[in-house]
């Protein structure tokens, strides 16, 4: 019979790979709490009314990605895509946006219909951090120096660079828009077939083209941030220098629109070139328009996500060196449930050491046997005669072994 197998571009994570998400998880959420974030964990279905009102009915997200399905009652309901209009209907659903500061993290599966390779799957976990009630700058440069914060407790730190850009308030935006859409108009024909379908959609997307004769007009084409105020340009460069002088590796990119339509103001990505074509492993940005739009009083938000399986494809596999492993039994009946108590005690000496327990009594040879099949770094066997138990520690990587009383068998686990 043919198996079952998984869906295309949704993956398994199977055991040799959680122990390295289980730690980059660890050290994300460290981070984050140490800030005094919360985690707040919201429905994987929404309903899709819910993704059109706030990431926009004519970005590629909601246009051709989501998984959206009628349920048993007739309501159109899509699987997420992002966990930001989720945060957002949550916060506003049980009162926790309207003259408050919020700083949330979360984390989970998203679901995407795009096209699968490497970094890039239909289903993808991403862990996020969404504030509200924050207007000021502040809040952006902790947010980016929280991010780099990561990238250095994970190794990662000479890997990745910031592009930073912004996109101005929505009446500036708009101002640019028809600059933009000006320029462009007379020289639509030069252009490539996505991009003519977004001048008139979505124009700011073109930015985003990957076509080298559109990248090539857009040198000539005006720039946002020619189109700011005073306010929103000091606000910008003023961060920008902040980060600068943090030591965080910034490239002032004007390309950088964003695939959601709710960003306003500053948005960046931390991008990388040791993942290929998707180089993007953490973007974000302010959306100060989102609570209203989705029915609540005004706050200011920003909030960013990266995607963990980029991240996890980044961290170097030496970091997620198993952690010290060891293999458990006991000669004799008699010793049997003495030996699970040693080993329990053992488990305590050393909080790193994983130490499975065979289960019950087992000849020597055929113990070392078993020993060498698993993933165990050291066996452990206990043995005992008249003057009392004694364990052979055998290191199965050197094959070195001795033979410890109870007392040094103690002292030389904590040493380990
Ligand atoms: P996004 O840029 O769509 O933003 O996704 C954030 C990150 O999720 C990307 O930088 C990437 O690392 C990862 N990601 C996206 N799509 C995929 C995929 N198909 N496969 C693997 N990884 C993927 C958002 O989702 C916004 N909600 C971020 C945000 C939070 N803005 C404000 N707050």
């Amino acid at each position: 019979m043919e198996k079952v197998q998984a869906i295309r571009g949704m993956n398994d994570i199977l055991p040799d790979q959680t122990e390295g998400w289980r730690k980059i998880t660890r050290t994300l959420e460290n981070i984050v709490l140490s800030y005094g974030y919360r985690e707040i964990k919201t429905p994987i279905v929404e309903s899709t009314a819910l993704f059109k009102r706030s990431i926009g009915d004519t970005t590629d997200i909601v246009a051709k990605e989501m998984y959206t399905f009628d349920d048993r009652n007739g309501d159109s309901l899509s699987l997420r895509p992002e966990g930001t209009a989720s945060c957002v209907r949550a916060g506003l659903q049980h009162g926790l946006l309207h003259n408050q500061k919020q700083r949330l993290f979360y984390q989970g599966p998203m679901f995407r219909h795009e096209r699968p390779q490497k970094g890039r799957y239909r289903q993808f976990h991403q862990f996020g951090v969404e504030t509200f009630g924050f207007s000021g700058s502040e809040i952006e440069a902790e947010h980016i120096l929280m991010t780099w914060r990561f990238w250095q407790a994970l190794g990662i730190d000479k890997k990745v660079c910031l592009h930073i850009n912004t996109l101005g308030s929505s009446d500036e935006r708009e101002r640019y828009k028809q600059a933009f859409v000006e320029f462009l108009t007379p020289l639509e024909n030069q252009l490539d077939e996505d991009s003519k379908r977004r001048l008139e959609s979505n124009p700011l997307r073109i930015w985003d083209s990957k076509n080298p004769q559109t990248q090539a007009l857009l040198k000539a084409a005006p720039r946002l941030i020619d189109f700011l105020g005073d306010e929103s340009r000091a606000d910008f460069t003023n961060l920008v220098i902040e980060i600068k002088s943090a030591g965080i590796p910034v490239v002032e990119n004007p390309g950088l629109v964003r695939g959601l339509d709710y960003y306003s103001h500053t948005v960046f990505e931390w991008v990388t070139d040791s993942l290929g074509a998707q180089g993007t492993v953490c973007a974000g940005g302010r959306y100060d328009g989102l609570v209203k739009q989705l029915g609540g009083k005004a706050s200011p938000a920003f909030g960013f996500a990266l995607g963990f399986e980029r991240l996890a494809l980044m961290v170097n596999q030496e970091d997620n060196a198993p952690l010290l492993t060891g293999f458990f039994a006991c000669e004799r009946e008699q010793d049997a449930l003495r030996s699970v108590v040693l080993a329990d005690q053992i488990r305590q000496e050393n909080p790193r050491l994983r130490l499975e327990h065979h289960g019950s009594p087992i000849g020597l040879k055929k113990f070392m046997q078993k020993a060498n099949k698993t993933e165990a770094t050291y066996a452990f066997y206990v043995q005992s005669d008249e003057a009392g138990m004694s364990v052979l520690v055998k290191n199965l990587t050197t094959s070195e072994q001795e033979l410890l009383s109870r007392s040094s068998l103690i002292s030389f686990i904590q040493a380990l």
